[in-house]
């Protein structure tokens, strides 16, 4: 399986290099997704299995499986990271039940902050942390290399901050977020408003139809656009380049911080990914 997904992995970096159509690019990593999906969905080798065989599942009941099965990737005794998320409230709810084991958390959001507290978990100022083991969150996508789209819930700055202070990030995310390239999904970018039409029409021009996220403003004071229709390929180039851009606080793809564990949820139970 580890080989299917790396074989993958490696052809749709290959892939990028080339220059062929973006079309034609699709169709073949498209080919390459196929068959490392089906290598990860079938495998039952170094995949760790939370359950043997779990059918009919909703997909709330596959989030709660990878919430719960993060566990094991807490080290006793550490500060663990902690996203935002439906997935991760999940994870934050199993969390509570060693709390006494753990120095207490970082948090992405306001929103995880509240529910780790009223579990009784300390929420340390990032500030004061200088090494996370472990930081655990969702995603909105992610690619068979790792790579993910997040900032659905608008979390995205304070999510690539608690990343950065990690050495491992584990991504938990139901089966229906893995996809061959990132793009579907419209991509967060938080930014400062001054900037926001600007910054649309340099999306614009590289294809994306930029929308304001109404009535949304981020727990840092800034607006959220949702860029619809692009293909992100090579989201370590795209990402490098959007950082770039004069007003872009963050932008959602996590290519330099990608996952370097994906637990994802399935129908036959937890697969684990390596990246
Ligand atoms: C929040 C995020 C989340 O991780 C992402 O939106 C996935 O959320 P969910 O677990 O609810 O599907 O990036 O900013």
């Amino acid at each position: 399986m580890l080989v299917f997904t790396s074989f993958s992995c490696h052809c749709l970096t290959l892939l990028t290099r080339t220059r062929l159509p973006s079309s034609f690019q699709s169709s073949i990593a498209d080919l390459c997704f196929r068959a490392a999906r089906s290598a990860v969905l079938r495998s039952g080798g170094r995949i760790f299995e939370a359950a043997s065989i779990i059918l009919g599942m909703t997909q709330d009941e596959l989030k709660a499986l990878v919430g719960r099965a993060a566990l094991d990737f807490v080290e006793p005794g550490t500060v663990v990271g902690v996203g935002t998320g439906s997935t991760v409230n999940f994870f934050i709810e199993a969390l509570g039940g060693m709390k006494d084991r753990i120095a207490g958390a970082v948090s992405s959001s306001s929103k995880s902050t509240e529910r780790l507290q009223a579990l009784g978990i300390p929420v340390l100022d990032s500030n004061t942390v200088e090494r996370i083991p472990v930081y655990v969150d969702g995603a909105d996508e992610i690619d068979p290399c790792g790579h993910m789209i997040k900032g659905g819930g608008a979390a995205l700055t304070r999510e690539k901050i608690v990343a950065d202070l990690a050495e491992r990030f584990v991504c938990i995310a139901d089966e229906s977020k893995l996809v061959p390239v990132l793009g579907p999904f419209p991509l967060p970018v938080e930014v400062i408003p001054m900037a926001a039409a600007q910054i649309a029409r340099r999306f614009q021009a590289m294809g994306g139809n930029a929308r304001l996220r109404d009535g949304v403003i981020t727990d840092n004071g800034n607006q959220i656009l949702d860029v619809h229709g692009l293909q992100i390929a090579n989201p370590l180039a795209m990402e490098t380049e959007i950082n770039q851009w004069p007003g872009v606080v963050t932008v959602g793809i996590f290519a330099r911080h990608k996952a370097r564990v994906c637990l994802l949820g399935t129908a036959e139970g937890v697969k684990r990914m390596d990246f």
